[in-house]
């Protein structure tokens, strides 16, 4: 079968990575505006990289968990297109391979100025020099408010050419991510939510399974893999 998938930060909350907007999630400690956005990183890029270097600090010690590790396993069942909302590299050190960072990654650095792409180092400043240009403008290849997140042709594309759309993890509060069922649905894909509690576009979904990822990905499959 044809599957795409769509997670977010509640894949990887039992791994130990904050989520968003949790009552105790990182956008109740952090405005938006000041370290997701390229103005805030303009206004200051020291706190910018200070908080990404954070969270770059916190994937290197979490681990992945039995929800990545059963998305490996789906796709070595069916046709799996994995597209992810998160920075961390946990669906990829969990077996996933070819995996769509539609938001970008931690593991990424680019240069504002040039564009250019490299390996992140574990921290990364505001002096650093891009590797292509010099210029002392690098970022984290994160995908920011207000900018446009990658890939977002091919991630059409599967999501359209699939059988069954699957959303785990995610608050469906940030588009485009969160208009992918719709899409889908309009489309006469089956969609099914796997989450925490039910999200803001609920409703998009004809399926729903309630709990922690750990134990419903893994149930669901278990059912799409005999
Ligand atoms: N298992 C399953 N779902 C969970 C778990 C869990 N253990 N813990 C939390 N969740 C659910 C929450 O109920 C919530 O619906 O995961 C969702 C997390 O929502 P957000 O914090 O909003 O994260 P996400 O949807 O990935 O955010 C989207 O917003 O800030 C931006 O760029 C950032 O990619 C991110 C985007």
């Amino acid at each position: 079968m044809r599957i795409a998938v769509l997670t977010g930060a509640g894949i990887s909350a039992e791994s130990g990575i904050r989520t968003f907007r949790a009552t105790d999630g990182l956008w109740e400690e952090h405005r938006i505006e000041d370290v997701a956005t390229p103005e805030g990183f303009r206004r200051d890029p020291i706190l910018v990289h200070r908080f990404y270097n954070m969270r770059r600090a916190d994937v290197a010690r979490a681990l992945p968990n039995e929800a990545h590790l059963a998305l490996a396993r789906l796709a070595r069942h069916h046709d799996v297109t994995l597209i992810t909302q998160n920075v961390d590299d946990l669906h990829e050190r969990g077996g996933s391979g070819d995996v769509i960072h539609m938001h970008g990654s931690l593991a990424g650095a680019t240069c504002a100025a040039c564009g250019h792409r490299w390996q992140a180092p574990l921290a990364m400043s505001p002096v650093d020099p891009c590797p292509d240009c010099g210029k002392p403008e690098a970022r984290p290849d994160i995908v920011w408010f207000g900018e446009i997140p990658y890939h977002m042709e091919r991630i059409w594309a599967a999501v359209e050419g699939a059988e069954l759309f699957a959303a785990i993890g995610t608050s469906g509060q940030v588009y485009p991510a969160a208009g992918l069922a719709q899409h889908a649905r309009r489309r006469g894909v089956r969609t099914i939510e796997l989450n925490l509690d039910r999200s803001a576009v609920s409703r998009d979904f004809d399926e729903h399974r309630i709990g922690p990822a750990t134990r419903v990905v893994p149930e669901w499959v278990t059912q799409l893999c005999p």
